[in-house]
């Protein structure tokens, strides 16, 4: 689907061909994460409300295997941004092999196992943040007035963890729609290897967190187009026959 930019929407349950988009396909193609909040408070009903898309969203089983909880302390935000910058320092010790010889000689066999075991954990993508964390060059909260952590309870059938994903994805096209910014943040699982903090938070069996949202009034201008893969997409037609067709430019 390529995006059409337009300010002149279609209407809500119904489709023709070439149609523009409706308000609910804008808000999905022009929310981006956002890194930057001013210094203002989010009422608590606007929390709510987000809160609530995520309460609507589909679990395997409506076993809605979750438990939330809102940060608005903004003492405490400071504590948890202090405590990830520590924690993500003492792991870059134990698998950042390039800082000397030594290290490259003793430590990348190490490293380069815990890669092999965790693949997705040490990905570059993560590993690159990981390091601007420890360095300071990035906050890992973004300084936003609210965080919403989105534990997911194990117990949950199939799959708890997608279920938890499709939650959160409502919470944040709901905040986008309402003028807010949001942005998922996964190196809150940094801040989870320490037990003061699972225990501080109440992230307890059967319990786990790997992911939260920080959520807040974006700073400056965000909306926009972000880059994505083109898909080829495998299609099995009503006639049986197979084809691949191009998504996006
Ligand atoms: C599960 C998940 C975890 C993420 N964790 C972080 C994070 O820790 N820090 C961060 O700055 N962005 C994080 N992001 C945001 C992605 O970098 C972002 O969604 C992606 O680059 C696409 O950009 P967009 O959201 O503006 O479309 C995360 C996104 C997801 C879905």
């Amino acid at each position: 689907m390529t995006k059409k930019t337009t300010d002149n929407l279609s209407p809500l349950y119904t489709y023709q061909e070439g149609m523009e988009w409706n308000p609910v396909e804008k808000v999905i193609m022009e929310r981006r994460s956002i890194r930057n909040f001013k210094k203002k408070e989010v009422p608590d009903n606007l929390i709510k409300r987000v809160l609530e898309a995520g309460r609507f969203a589909p679990t395997a089983g409506n076993t809605q295997p979750w438990k939330f909880i809102v940060i608005k302390d903004q003492a405490l935000i400071a504590e948890m941004e202090r405590a990830t910058v520590q924690l993500s320092k003492l792991l870059m010790w134990f698998v950042d092999y390039n800082r000397n010889a030594f290290r490259r000689v003793f430590l990348a066999p190490y490293t380069k196992f815990m890669t092999r075991l965790m693949p997705n954990k040490l990905h570059p993508i993560p590993f690159n943040l990981l390091q601007q964390i420890a360095a300071g060059k990035t906050a890992a909260y973004y300084n936003a007035p609210v965080m919403i952590l989105l534990l997911i309870d194990k117990r949950g059938i199939g799959n708890p963890v997608l279920d938890v994903g499709i939650c959160g994805q409502n919470m944040v096209l709901a905040a986008h729609s309402l003028g807010l910014g949001s942005c998922w943040i996964g190196m809150i699982t940094v801040l989870m290897m320490n037990p003061f903090w699972r225990k501080k938070l109440g992230v307890q069996s059967p319990y786990e967190l790997t992911d939260c949202l920080v959520l807040g009034w974006p700073k400056g201008d965000y909306d926009g187009e972000v880059e994505r893969e083109v898909q080829l997409v495998e299609w099995i037609g009503a006639d049986g026959v197979k084809r691949i067709e191009r998504l996006g430019v």
